[in-house]
C-alpha cells in the first residue's frame, strides 16, 4: 500500500490475481514497476535492470546487477541442435509463427531446469528464457533473410548482443550505433510487462498446471501474436504506410467508426488506459528524437502524428475514451532501426518475456495459487432426453 493510491480499485472481485509487479491506473495514465513509474524507467535505466527489478522487487546494487548481468550473458546461447529445427520452416515463415515453434520446442532440451518445485530449476528456467529470447529472434530474422546465424558474444550488452546477431554478416562486422542501441533499449523496457494483459495471463494459467515452462512462455508467444494485442505493433505501421497521406487521414477515420466494417485504427484503444497509455507519450518523443539523430525523414511520422491529432479532436474517439497506445509509435523506430514489419511482434515478445517470466515465478510461488479455472454463464440449451438416429 502506498499514500498514493485507495488499493481497492473496485474491480476486486472480478480481479484475476493479486500481483506486485506492476500498478496501471487506466484513468489517470500511471505505470509503475515495482512503484517505479514507467518514463523515469524508460528514461534512466536499462532493459537488464528492469528485468532485474521485475523479477527481485528491487533495483540492484551494483555487484547485484553484474552477478545477474554476467548469469544472463552465459546462458545467450542455444543448443546447436535447435538451428537444425529451424531448417523445417518454410523461408516465408513468418517470424512470430517460428517463435511459437522454437520457443516451445526449448521445452525439450533443458530437463534440469524443470522442476517447478524446485528453487534453483525455476532460476535456471527464468534465465535461460530471457537470456535466449534475443539468440532465438535473431535467428528467426537470419533464417527469413537467407542469411547465416550469428552467435552471441559475451563482450557486448544485451541489447547491443542483440543487434549484432540481427545484423552482423560473416562478411563484415556490424558496427553498433549507440543511437540505435539506447532506442532499442528503451523500446524492451517499455514493452517489458503490463499486469495482467492477454499473453501474460495465458502464461500464468498455463503456468497454474505445472507445465514446463518453456511451452508456457510458447503459449504467451502465440497469444501475443494477435493484432488485438501485441499484433498491433505490426498493423499500426501497415496501417499508417497504407494511409499513405495526411489527405486520406478522414477516410480511415471514417471506416474507424463505421459499425459496420471491422477495421479499427491500429495503435489506438486500450482494455484498461482511458487516458494516454504513458508508454505512448515516451515513443512519441522517442520517435523524433531518433529519426532526427539518424538522419531519417520518414514521411510515416508525419501522417502518425497528424492522424493522432484529428482522432483526439473527434468526439467518437473522446467518447470512448480512445487514446494511442504503445503499438502506435513503436513501429516508427523499429522500421527507421532496419526491421521489417514482421519482425516487431517478435521484438515485443522479446521484451515481454521478462514479465511472463516474472509473472510465472509470482505465480508459482504463491502460496495460494491453484489451477487457474475460469467459470461460464450457461448459455446452451436445457437438459433434454437423447434421439436414436431412425427416430429423428
Ligand atoms: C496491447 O492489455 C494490455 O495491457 C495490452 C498491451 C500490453 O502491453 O500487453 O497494452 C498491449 O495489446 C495494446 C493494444 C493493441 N491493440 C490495438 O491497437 C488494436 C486496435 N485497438 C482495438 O482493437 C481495441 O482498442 C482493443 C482491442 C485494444 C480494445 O478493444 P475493446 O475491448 O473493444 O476496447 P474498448 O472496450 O475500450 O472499446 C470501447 C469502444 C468499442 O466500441 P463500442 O463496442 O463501445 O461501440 O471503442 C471501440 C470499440 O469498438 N474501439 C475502437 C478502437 N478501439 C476500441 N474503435 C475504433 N478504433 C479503435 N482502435
Amino acid at each position: 500500500d502506498t499514500d498514493m493510491f485507495t488499493y481497492d480499485p473496485g474491480f476486486t472481485s472480478t480481479a484475476s490475481c493479486e500481483s506486485g509487479l506492476t500498478y496501471i491506473d487506466g484513468d489517470a495514465g500511471i505505470l509503475l514497476h515495482r512503484g517505479y513509474p514507467i518514463d523515469q524507467l524508460a528514461e534512466q535505466s536499462s532493459f537488464m535492470e528492469v528485468a532485474y527489478l521485475l523479477l527481485n522487487g528491487e533495483l540492484p546494487s551494483k555487484s547485484e546487477f553484474e552477478t545477474f548481468n554476467t548469469h544472463i550473458t552465459r546462458h545467450t546461447m542455444v543448443h546447436e541442435q535447435l538451428s537444425t529445427f529451424f531448417r523445417g520452416f518454410r523461408r516465408d515463415a513468418h517470424p512470430m509463427a517460428i517463435m511459437c515453434g522454437v520457443v516451445g520446442a526449448l521445452s525439450s532440451f533443458y530437463h534440469d531446469s524443470t522442476d517447478i518445485n524446485d528453487p534453483k530449476q525455476r532460476e535456471i528456467a527464468s534465465h535461460r528464457l530471457i537470456a535466449k529470447m534475443p539468440t532465438i529472434a535473431a535467428m528467426a530474422y537470419k533464417y527469413s533473410v537467407g542469411q547465416p546465424f550469428v552467435y552471441p558474444k559475451n563482450s557486448l550488452s544485451y541489447t547491443e548482443n542483440f543487434l549484432n546477431m540481427t545484423y552482423s554478416v560473416p562478411a563484415e562486422e556490424y558496427e553498433i550505433d549507440p543511437i540505435i542501441a539506447s532506442a532499442m533499449d528503451k523500446i524492451f523496457i517499455l514493452h517489458a510487462d503490463h499486469e495482467q494483459n492477454a499473453s501474460t495471463s495465458t502464461v500464468r494459467l498455463a503456468g497454474s498446471s505445472g507445465a514446463n515452462p518453456f511451452a508456457c512462455i510458447a503459449a504467451g508467444i502465440a497469444c501475443l501474436w494477435g493484432p488485438a494485442h501485441g499484433g498491433a505493433n505490426e498493423a499500426a505501421l501497415n496501417m499508417l504506410r497504407e494511409i499513405g497521406t495526411p489527405d486520406r487521414i478522414p477516410e480511415f477515420i471514417a471506416r474507424a467508426k463505421n459499425k459496420d466494417d471491422p477495421f479499427r485504427l491500429m495503435g489506438f484503444g486500450h482494455r484498461v488506459y482511458k487516458n494516454f497509455d504513458p508508454r505512448a507519450k515516451v515513443l512519441s518523443k522517442a520517435a523524433t528524437e531518433v529519426l532526427d539523430k539518424l538522419g531519417i525523414n520518414d514521411p510515416v511520422l508525419d501522417t502518425a502524428r497528424e492522424l493522432e491529432q484529428l482522432a483526439l479532436k473527434d468526439q467518437y474517439f473522446i467518447d470512448k475514451k480512445l487514446y494511442p497506445n504503445v503499438d502506435f509509435y513503436s513501429g516508427v523506430i523499429l522500421s527507421a532501426i532496419g526491421f521489417p514489419t514482421t519482425m516487431f511482434t517478435v521484438l515485443f515478445a522479446l521484451a515481454r518475456t521478462v514479465g511472463w517470466v516474472a509473472q510465472w515465478n509470482e505465480m508459482i510461488t504463491d502460496p495460494a495459487q491453484k489451477i487457474g479455472r475460469p467459470r461460464q454463464l450457461y448459455t446452451g440449451p436445457t437438459q433434454r432426453d437423447y434421439v436414436p438416429l431412425g427416430e429423428r
